[in-house]
């Protein structure tokens, strides 16, 4: 799809060629509707559908007020926070982090975006694996590099660390995981992840040249059932590990997040300097509010089990319909297959009826949708019939 069909942009080939690869979502993130109609389903991405949480607010209201006239000026990032980033993620990954490799973000795009700058040659290839999240292909472009898919598995978005190598040519660069998955909602388990890490020391000796890890963890702390993260820096030195407070806090306008090097980053001396120059350069860093309040903001998570409780009453309900769904181990989604093979058609089939979700083709997987589990609970009861009659309305075109 031409998102910018019959439009003269006067604007860079390169900005409307990898904005355009984005198409699909842009398509229904960017359509009027009115997601304020007290008959609204929103279930089309994280946001929030109730008031931000109080100690959230608190927080955020005790470091607005300066405490010195530098406060709101230029400068490093703030120290306290980087040294209570450090030993909360490091605890939390079961890594020894030093505060020097933390560089502060506005959230885990901005800090895709600040890699991408600083790692990225124009013609080097970044792997991807797909479903991806729908903006990294754009990233890539927008680097002048060459985006390569390898595919997740098609029973249950496995990763598939034998493809990954096959993918590998001199020109690779990059390779970008995302665990916790979006929208698949798998948590990468321990023996993928070392099987990653010795394909790409493997690739990396053989091309002569880093290949570079970077571990999207942005639902790192959206976890179900007493599930754990587990981060492929554990195994793989040179893994740049992206964090974010906007799943966290379900807050993603407010942008803040992280990006950490484990100790065993090969060249991290200079990697410390150069990500702090070029976050400086591009403007990455969070406000200064945010970095003051960031040693509380790590202490605090939405309610996981109230998400959790949503996840078991849609996935059940959804089930019991007819739809195929697995139940997610972690982040905000379900990703169900669709009645019909074109889920575009079917996602706006739910869109006129004020029910918005997303569908595959956003995500380089026809014949699914997704549906974000940040919806409320009214939304949800009120979606359900509308789903059913979707499935029913849909199983019978298909049957005559
Ligand atoms: C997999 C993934 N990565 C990155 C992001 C961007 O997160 P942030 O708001 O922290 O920039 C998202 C947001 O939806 C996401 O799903």
């Amino acid at each position: 799809m031409d998102l910018f069909a019959g439009k003269h942009l006067d604007v860079a080939r390169h900005a409307a060629s990898s904005l355009g690869s984005a198409a699909s979502v842009l398509r229904f993130l960017m359509q009027p509707r009115d997601l304020a109609h007290p008959d609204a389903c929103d279930f089309l991405a994280g946001n929030p559908q109730e008031m931000a949480m109080p100690e959230y607010i608190d927080a955020l209201q005790r470091a607005v007020v300066p405490d010195s006239p530098s406060y709101y000026g230029y400068g490093p990032p703030w120290g306290p926070a980087t040294t209570a980033v450090a030993s909360a993620l490091g605890e939390r990954l079961g890594l020894e982090l030093d505060p020097q490799d933390i560089v502060l973000t506005r959230g885990a795009s901005s800090g895709l975006a600040l890699l991408m700058h600083a790692l990225i040659d124009p013609g080097d290839q970044v792997v991807m694996m797909s479903p991806p999240w729908f903006f990294y292909e754009a990233m890539v472009l927008a680097a002048s590099a060459e985006p390569v898919r390898v595919p997740l598995s098609e029973a249950d978005f496995s990763l598939d660390p034998d493809a990954v190598e096959q993918a590998i040519t001199p020109r690779t660069r990059a390779v970008i995981v995302n665990t916790p998955h979006n929208p698949s909602g798998r948590i990468y388990p321990e023996d993928q992840l070392r099987n990653l890490a010795l394909v790409l020391e493997k690739a990396s000796a053989r091309i002569g040249r880093r290949i570079y890890l970077l571990s999207d963890e942005a639902y790192a702390r959206i976890l179900f059932d007493g599930r754990q993260m587990i981060t492929p820096g554990r195994f793989y030195g040179a893994t740049f590990m992206l964090h974010s407070y906007s799943k966290t806090l379900l807050a993603p306008s407010q942008r803040a997040g992280y990006s950490a090097m484990p100790p065993s980053m090969p060249g991290r001396e200079q990697l410390r300097f150069v990500l702090m120059a070029a976050s400086l350069a591009s403007g990455t860093v969070p406000d200064t509010v945010m970095q003051r309040a960031m040693p509380e903001l790590e202490k605090l998570t939405i309610d996981i089990p109230a998400i959790e409780r949503r996840r078991d009453r849609m996935v059940a309900e959804m089930r019991r319909m007819g739809y195929s769904l697995a139940s997610p181990e972690a982040g905000f989604y379900l990703f169900p297959r669709t009645p019909i093979s074109d889920a575009t058609e079917f996602c706006d089939w739910l869109a006129e009826r004020r029910i918005y979700t997303l569908p595959g083709e956003a995500f380089e997987r026809p014949g699914h949708f997704r549906l974000s589990l940040t919806a409320s609970d009214a939304m949800v009861e009120r979606a359900l019939p509308v789903l059913e009659e979707a499935i029913h309305t849909f199983s019978a075109a298909r049957a005559t």
